[in-house]
């Protein structure tokens, strides 16, 4: 069978690990790349173990995060857990010995860029919204300038009380955001609303409120595409490749954090999606051509992070092929070329929009292989990466990428696929710029 499945691949742990104590200098922790430092309060609801989730999602678009949980929290989820993934100090109260040398929750309340608190009770809105200050979290969100991000959860009779709705109203008209909870299945065996939004969508909304508020992507249209795609052989067997869809949902994350009205296409890829506008799942080649040539000629930006097949099956067969003694043939032709035929799109002559961007996974100089690509399909930034070496390319949350364009080549350190998201919009950012003045499309 000549199936090469994606398969989600964890990092090995990296030994480099922060300091003991909480840094709360924000010019030391405030990260690079335009990275944050997150405060992420965990308060006491059945729905505190997906809190684990969202500051994993957090870490992987490149905040930092200092856990803070309420005494309940601890009794929900162990802070050694958050201990172990923050790779800091918990917070879980405001009297350990050695913690206010610095007044602790005022130091932290300087250096954060967020409070997100997720899931937060009945009880720690009532104490936001009525000014109480009986704990580390309720002080901080006192002492806090930085933005104020809930993500509420419980049952639904207690959503619903007078009491929890006013001093939902209260803190709105201050200026807290939410992540609403969605309906469905209740821990205490209710189905209504009051569950803990998922943890993709509390990271979303985070990224949202941290976005530069002067991105040139704000309101723009993005195209992504991400994952492999699979060639049917058979209705069992397929061709595929070994792309795990990470890059390109990390593309799709940033512009969105940036404003960015982003649209993914996806092939068969495990990685749960980022929240996006617009979700097109896709299987072949064939199905990638069509969805990108759909959407391109109404995008500002197309970014092509999928790993697509440049052969398929000749013919394909509708029924299973039965195996026999010897050696098989399998007849392979080429796939449509996506890249080459935006490239063409009449919009490219007369204005150079959609601005496109392609990536060349290759095993060995991978930029002269970028910069032949660049010219022949004529894009404007070819993002190289030597998928041989360790680190880089597929299945790993890391990438080591040289982004070849018109001003050259910029060969980036090995970070994560967030950072390098990052990186790779800072320079599309110019280039939308010059070629975008019109105001931002309907
Ligand atoms: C099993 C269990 C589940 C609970 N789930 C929630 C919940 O989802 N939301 C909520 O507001 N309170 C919930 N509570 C009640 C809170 O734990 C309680 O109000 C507590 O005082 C909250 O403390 P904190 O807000 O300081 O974390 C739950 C209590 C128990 C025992």
């Amino acid at each position: 069978m000549t199936e090469i499945a994606a398969t989600a691949n964890r990092q090995p742990s990296t030994v480099n690990r922060q300091p003991s104590t909480v840094n709360c200098q924000p010019s030391t922790v405030n990260c690079q790349l335009g990275r944050s430092l997150i405060a992420l309060g965990v308060t006491g609801g059945i729905g505190a173990y997906k809190a684990v989730e969202v500051c994993r999602g957090l870490q992987t678009r490149g905040h930092e995060v200092v856990a803070v949980m309420t005494r309940s929290a601890a009794r929900f989820v162990g802070p050694v857990t958050f201990e172990a993934i923050t790779r800091r100090p918990v917070i879980t109260s405001q009297w350990k010995p050695g913690m206010n040398a610095d007044i602790e929750h005022v130091a932290i309340a300087d250096a954060i860029a967020l409070l997100l608190v997720a899931p937060c009770t009945a009880n720690v809105i009532g104490k936001f919204a009525n000014g109480i200050a009986d704990d580390f979290l309720s002080s901080l969100y006192l002492a806090t300038k930085a933005p104020v991000l809930l993500a509420p959860a419980m049952n639904s009779n207690m959503l619903a009380h007078d009491a929890v709705q006013r001093n939902l109203q209260t803190l709105a008209a201050r200026g807290v955001r939410f992540v609403d909870p969605g309906e469905g299945y209740l821990a205490c065996g209710w189905i209504g609303k009051g569950r803990l939004a998922e943890p993709a969508a509390i990271v979303a909304a985070a990224e949202l409120v941290l976005a530069p508020p002067d991105s040139v992507l704000r309101g723009r249209r993005v195209l992504v595409t991400a994952g492999p795609t699979y060639e049917d052989i058979d209705p069992v067997r397929y061709v595929g490749n070994r792309s795990s869809g990470r890059m390109g949902c990390a593309l799709a994350a940033e512009a969105r954090r940036r404003g960015a009205h982003v649209i993914l296409i996806a092939g068969p890829t495990r990685v749960e999606p980022p929240a996006v506008d617009g979700l097109v799942r896709v299987r072949s080649a064939a199905e990638m051509h069509a969805a990108v040539m759909a959407e391109a000629p109404r995008a500002d930006v197309v970014i092509m992070a999928a790993a697509v097949a440049d052969y398929t099956p000749a013919e394909p067969s509708p029924r299973k092929i039965a195996k026999s003694e010897g050696p098989a043939t399998l007849t392979l032709q080429r796939t449509r070329d996506i890249l080459a035929d935006l490239g063409r799109l009449p919009s490219r002559a007369a204005s150079g929009v959609p601005i496109l961007v392609g990536f060349a996974a290759e095993t060995g100089d991978a930029a002269a292989k970028a910069r032949e690509k660049r010219a022949r399909k004529q894009v404007d930034l070819v993002v190289a990466n030597d998928v041989s070496r360790a680190g880089a390319g597929f299945e790993v949350e890391t990438n080591e990428v040289t982004i070849v364009g018109p001003d050259g080549d910029r060969t980036l350190p090995p970070q994560s696929k967030g950072q390098v998201a990052a990186a790779i919009l800072d320079r599309i950012e110019p280039l939308v710029r010059e070629r975008t003045a019109a105001p931002v499309r309907a």
